[in-house]
């Protein structure tokens, strides 16, 4: 069996993730049992929940235990199988976990992905995966979107945001975006094709807010949270949609900054949390028409890969610095 190099919770971090968070062992891989099969990491998503999965908070699933492999999300190869349905060379995504070979088993299914499709892998990954989904079902299922509305979204060149500002201008909405420096500003107008965009970074970002939303706010996709969606939510019209996505200024902050809720209930704002595993039934749908609209060159995407595995802790932080641009992840392995 080959050697399998993993990370295992050592130490909840107080705030960000530093060197004693997570320690990296080597084991060998696991021993196949029937109706089991061994998949080998290629890429790994980094996202601003891994942050949360550390926490011993309530959250919508189990927190990862110390001396527990880091849960983590990705697309892998079936190098192994003793499971009729996956056979070597199959690509498959699943919770892979941050480790160089995971087992796919009925405690831990993998999906096996179409094969020969025109779509790189990390494309795959970022706009079909969970969360081109969460932009997708967050945006037309509970954004309940009409065209010439406006829609307001948060971290709007990353994962998330760069598809939900882009779903929006397919179904006819003015689309502004909240994003840090003015060359993230530049990439969502000129690349993605939003119609303003808001710089969070610069001290005048308020005002910018007004500016770029003269006719109010329509629909706020919600990925920050804090400051942000204060200032999102005075822009509001009466009656508008949050969809509330994320809180990422709050995940490495023990006290966390918190907008003033007063005025959902004076313009009676529909506020619709939601995490996408709630949507689980119907993911191979938005996955298709997602990948349609990546044929079609509808939809443009952008990823930073981070080349290998021992480099998970130190990239993940990347997330809350904006240090990269559209979807952060880890590349782990070449596919065979
Ligand atoms: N509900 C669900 O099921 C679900 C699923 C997936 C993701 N999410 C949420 O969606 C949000 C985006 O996730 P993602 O994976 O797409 O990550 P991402 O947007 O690709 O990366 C995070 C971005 O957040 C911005 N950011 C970080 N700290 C900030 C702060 N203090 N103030 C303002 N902006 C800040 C940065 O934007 P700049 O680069 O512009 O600086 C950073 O690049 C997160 O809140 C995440 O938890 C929710």
């Amino acid at each position: 069996m080959p050697d399998n190099r993993q990370f295992c919770l050592a130490q909840r971090p107080a705030d960000r993730v530093n060197a004693d968070t997570f320690a990296l062992g080597t084991v060998p891989a696991p021993e196949l049992q029937a109706g089991e099969a061994l998949v080998r990491t290629l890429y790994l998503s980094l996202d601003p929940t891994n942050r949360i999965w550390i926490t011993d908070i309530e959250q919508y699933m189990p927190p990862v235990q110390l001396g527990e492999v880091m849960r983590g999300y990705g697309i892998g190869q079936v190098v192994a199988s003793k499971n009729p349905d996956l056979a070597p060379g199959d690509l498959v995504n699943g919770m892979l976990g941050w480790q160089d070979y995971s087992i796919a088993c009925p405690s831990n299914p993998m999906q096996v992905l179409p094969a020969g499709l025109p779509i790189t892998l990390p494309a795959l990954l970022n706009v079909c995966g969970g969360t081109g989904l969460t932009a997708y079902f967050g945006l037309t299922d509970l954004g309940a979107p009409k065209a010439g509305e406006t829609l307001l979204v948060s971290a709007a060149s990353g994962a998330v945001g760069s598809v939900v500002g882009q779903i929006g201008k397919i179904l006819g909405m003015r689309v502004v975006g909240i994003t840090g420096g003015p060359e993230k500003c530049r990439h969502i107008i000129e690349d993605l094709g939003f119609d303003a965009a808001v710089d969070y970074r610069a001290a005048d970002w308020r005002e910018q807010l007004a500016a770029a939303t003269p006719n109010g706010i329509d629909v706020d996709f919600e990925n920050v949270g804090g400051q942000i969606m204060d200032a999102v939510m005075r822009r509001m019209n009466l009656h508008s949609r949050l969809v509330l996505c994320g809180l990422i200024s709050n995940y490495n902050d023990p006290v966390p900054d918190m907008a003033d809720f007063s005025v959902l209930l004076m313009r009676r704002i529909t506020v619709r949390p939601f995490i996408i595993l709630d949507y689980a039934p119907r993911f191979a749908e938005g996955a298709m028409r997602l990948a349609q609209w990546l044929m079609e060159g509808k939809l443009k995407h952008r990823e930073t890969i981070v080349d290998g595995l021992e480099n998970a802790p130190t990239a993940l932080n990347r997330l809350f610095d904006g240090d990269k641009l559209g979807k952060l992840m880890l590349k782990v392995a070449d596919p065979a």
